[in-house]
């Protein structure tokens, strides 16, 4: 149902990944906190900034599957993400991982994909390797989730997560699985893969002077279900199960005699 992977067996994991990851994010804070100065950002997950990049369908999108939207302003930042060495090694580590352990699930997520990019090339798709079609970075200061579903992935489907920062994982920043009663300790560099749909999940808060971030992935259940249905929305369908006027009459007709 998950899996909380050790760090990979990788000399640099420790000594060159897991420390640029946090210079980046202590980064991507800097400018989020100049950008917004002393606004709040508080939504349903929790009060920290994020930056969210791939592809959609669903979020207030109601025709077709689309990228995030963003600000122009944040268009450098974007690139900046993009062009991250760190965060492609990340998502592909991620990747194999999920491989390994669901090679059928990974399958399923990347033929929806291939799919997808069949009928709209031009839709975004952070990392290549990767089997999910977008990505959040939180990069606020103290990166703690209040409890929540992600109940617009895909509810059978797994989002990757790895948290970065200084905080001592033992004394914080657990990651809470409420259903199955079960903290588990996420250390900074570690990978963990859940079913965030289904599985009500938060964190445990971290010492006032240290610092928590977090990286995740994942693919809104709703491009599946868009793909599943020959890339529309079959509205057709839905629409020949309304019955005309004409139809409506005659089957009462029949109901009276
Ligand atoms: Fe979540």
């Amino acid at each position: 149902m998950a899996v909380f992977a050790r760090r990979p067996q990788d000399p640099d994991w420790m000594s060159k990944v897991v420390p640029s990851a946090t210079e980046l994010f202590e980064v991507l804070e800097k400018i989020m906190s100049i950008r917004l100065g002393n606004t709040s950002v508080e939504h349903r997950r929790g009060q920290y900034p994020q930056f969210t990049l791939g592809t959609t369908f669903g979020g207030g999108q109601q025709v077709r599957p689309s990228a995030f939207c963003h600000p122009r302003p944040h268009d450098p930042v974007i690139e900046m993400i993009l062009d991250s060495v760190v965060l492609h090694r990340l998502s592909g580590n991620a990747g194999r991982v999920f491989q390994t352990f669901a090679p059928d699930l990974h399958g399923h997520y990347c033929s929806m994909l291939h799919d997808l990019h069949k009928v709209k090339p031009d839709l975004p798709h952070p990392w290549k390797a990767s089997p999910f079609s977008a990505a959040t970075l939180n990069v606020g200061r103290q990166t703690i989730t209040y409890r929540h579903r992600d109940f617009q992935n895909l509810a059978y489907g797994w989002c990757s997560l790895y948290a970065f920062g200084k905080f001592d994982h033992k004394r914080g920043g657990h990651l809470i699985l409420w259903d199955l009663g079960v903290i588990v300790e996420i250390p900074p560099g570690c990978l963990a893969l859940v079913p965030s749909a289904v599985l009500e999940h938060s964190n445990t808060t971290i010492g006032k002077d240290e610092t928590r971030y977090s990286f995740t992935e994942f693919t809104s259940g709703h491009l599946f279900r868009w793909v599943d249905n020959k890339c529309s929305q079959n509205w057709r369908f839905g629409l020949e199960l309304f019955s005309t006027f004409e139809a409506w009459c005659a089957r009462l007709s029949q109901v009276i005699s």
